[in-house]
């Protein structure tokens, strides 16, 4: 299948000149390719982010997302946005329950299933974060997918294939020992990992999920972890935010994908 790359910029860039600059450094870098690149920017450069992507018209396999999303619509949430003013922008994606926002933000599995559930029944597509913290990975592999295994339980309560709306479901399986560390997963074990996440989705009636893997993912070993059966794709961070790099992760993973 084709294989997924997804950029979250995380609080970068510090400009909007500067965000633009690294759009069109690599706007074009799918261009022709079998990789779907979702572009994950910070809410504030969206709109002119938006607007560039309409110039890249002729991509229809580079889709914009953003970093999170709100529960409710609209209302007296300040400071916060919903699904259907991110779809008018034309965002296609909303990542959900990144460990950064678990840990600095508070963010529980009840607000995570609440963010979820109106994204899907919005069609506003949606990338989940799971994954464990490094003492639960001590135990085991087992372990680690006992602990996701809860996750999944909680941040999609009461979502089933049948239930899931109209947009569609994209986990993000992240270590969180490995975000932004340099150290990221052994392949083996996060394909290991995934297949016990896309087991339980199948459990729920997602009849072909998709998991991707995050955490210190860069050109060095983006192909050792998409050439993997199991591994759908990548979430990247750190190595989203260099044009070059990202283009040159993009050809590789392009290579695997059929
Ligand atoms: P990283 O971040 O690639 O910088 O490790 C990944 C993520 O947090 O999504």
């Amino acid at each position: 299948m084709r294989k997924l790359l997804a950029a979250n910029w995380k609080e970068n860039p510090k400009s909007e000149k500067e965000a633009l600059a690294l759009f069109r450094g690599i706007r074009n870098g799918n261009k022709g390719l079998r990789v779907s690149v979702v572009v994950c920017p910070p809410f504030v450069f969206l709109p002119k982010i938006s607007d560039e992507f309409k110039k890249t018209k002729s991509n229809k396999n580079l889709l914009l997302g953003a970093q999170d999303v709100f529960w409710e619509e609209s209302g007296p949430f300040t400071g916060e946005v919903g699904p259907a003013m991110l779809k008018s922008l034309g965002a296609r994606y909303a990542i959900i329950g990144h460990s950064e926002r678990r840990k600095w933000l508070h963010e529980t599995d009840e607000m995570i299933n609440k963010k979820v559930k109106l994204s899907l029944s919005d069609g506003l597509n949606v990338i989940l974060c799971v994954g464990e913290p490094l003492e639960v990975r001590r135990k085991g592999n087992a372990a680690a997918s006992a602990f996701i295994k809860n996750q999944l339980k909680k941040d999609l309560a009461g979502i089933s294939g049948s239930s899931m709306g109209r947009g569609a479901m994209t986990i993000a399986y992240e270590p969180i020992w490995a975000i932004g560390t340099g150290k990221s997963d052994n392949p083996a074990d996060a394909a290991h990992i995934i297949a016990s996440i896309k087991k339980e989705l199948k459990s729920k009636g997602l009849k072909k999920p998709i998991v991707l893997y995050g955490g210190s993912v860069t050109s060095r070993n983006v192909a050792d972890f998409v050439q993997l059966d199991e591994i759908d794709g990548a979430l990247v961070g750190g190595a989203s935010l260099q044009a070059a790099e990202f283009k040159k992760m993009i050809k590789l993973v392009a290579k695997v994908s059929n």
